[in-house]
């Protein structure tokens, strides 16, 4: 046997031998490659003669072709095996159940939610949406709805105060919405419809109230509004809100600073089970504040009081979604357990809708 044919059978051994692409990567080299066994016997057809180049020339370039056709035709099958596994490994059973998408398993807030549903109810009857600051001057929480300075019903909010700054000046948190309708008659004309939802804070913390609450206010001024207006509203309100077909409500005379006359508004319920039933039974439930919008605070919203009325309306949102989704216990809203939001949150892609349902 020539040196070509010994050189010829390893290599096609070694061809035979590789297992996977990098080992017949590293064959190619080790013959083909610059310094390759096959490529340095090519070398030394230049120090041949004739003769010598015309038979061993011959076969070293025989002896090239052939090893590099068995690489080629090696590297395919192995190419081709690998993908064979590598389907093999990545088969997909059709058959398993499709994972939920986090859409699916996230969870709207029942306060987001009870906000949804009343911004639909009152979206239906022609109302926008205002919001304003948490953290507000005296100014807009007090003074503009008609508390005069030093007056008690300052302390009966339990304010949060800030610090004073350089003037004075001392900010507090928001004790209630209330001071949206001032900045809303100052921003836009009247024929006014809003209703403001957001967070409220007030010094006080057990199993039904927290030191961050949520309210919604309702504000509406044009030049007739009057107490009957606001009853069918609100009676409207509350009969889609709570999901009956009728509510009886009662308006007892009460005190706001920024209304007169100011009614606090209780609602019929059935209290003797552990879930409160509306529409129905012989217990009653106070639910919102209201009134007509005091002479001074139109004119704190620069409206002239001779021209314009309306009125108002305020209601806490956290009791109303106790009641509503049976929830024992106000803190746990704000204790963000995924346990407790899997339990009592909502699906965030079915929206509350007058058509749809709102709460399903
Ligand atoms: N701001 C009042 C509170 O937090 C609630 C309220 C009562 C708002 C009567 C009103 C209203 O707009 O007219 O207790």
């Amino acid at each position: 046997m020539t040196e070509i044919d010994t050189l010829k059978a390893a290599l096609l051994a070694e061809v035979a031998g590789a297992e996977d692409e990098a080992a017949i990567e590293q064959v190619r080299v080790s013959a083909l490659g610059k310094k390759g066994s096959v490529s340095e016997l090519l070398k030394m057809l230049g120090t041949m003669t004739p003769e010598e180049r015309q038979t061993r020339g011959a076969a070293i370039n025989a002896l090239k072709t052939e090893i590099t056709d068995a690489i080629t035709a090696r590297k395919t099958l192995l190419k081709d095996a690998a993908i064979d596994a590598r389907l093999k490994a990545e088969t997909v059973d059709v058959s398993l159940p499709v994972r939920s998408s986090p859409a699916e398993r996230g969870r709207i807030h029942p306060i987001s939610q009870i906000i949804d549903e009343i911004t639909a109810v009152f979206a239906d009857m022609g109302f926008s949406i205002a919001e304003g600051p948490d953290v507000e001057t005296d100014y807009y929480n007090f003074t503009a709805l008609n508390f005069p300075e030093g007056h008690p019903a300052r302390e009966m909010h339990d304010t949060f105060f800030f610090q004073a700054d350089e003037k004075g000046e001392r900010k507090v948190l928001r004790t209630h919405t209330s001071p949206v309708q001032v900045r809303t008659m100052e921003a836009q004309d009247p024929p006014i419809r809003i209703v403001i939802p957001g967070k409220t804070y007030r010094q006080d913390s057990d199993a039904t109230h927290s030191p961050m609450f949520h309210q919604v206010e309702g504000l509406v001024i044009d030049r007739k509004s009057n107490v009957g207006n606001m009853r069918w509203v609100l009676e409207e309100f509350c009969k889609t809100f709570f999901e009956v077909p009728s509510v009886t409500m009662r308006f007892r005379p009460s005190f706001f600073p920024f209304t007169e006359p100011s009614f606090e508004v209780d609602i019929q319920c059935d209290r003797s089970g552990p879930i409160v039933k509306f529409g129905e039974g012989t217990d009653w439930m106070e639910i919102l504040g209201c009134g007509m919008v005091h002479p001074n605070v139109l004119r704190s919203g620069g409206l002239d009081p001779d021209e314009y009325q309306g009125f108002a309306w305020g209601m806490g949102l956290d009791r109303i979604a106790m009641l509503k989704y049976g929830m024992p216990d106000l803190r746990d809203f704000f204790n963000a357990d995924v346990r407790w939001m899997n339990h009592y949150g909502f699906r965030p892609l079915d929206m509350p809708t007058l058509f749809g349902g709102l709460s399903q």
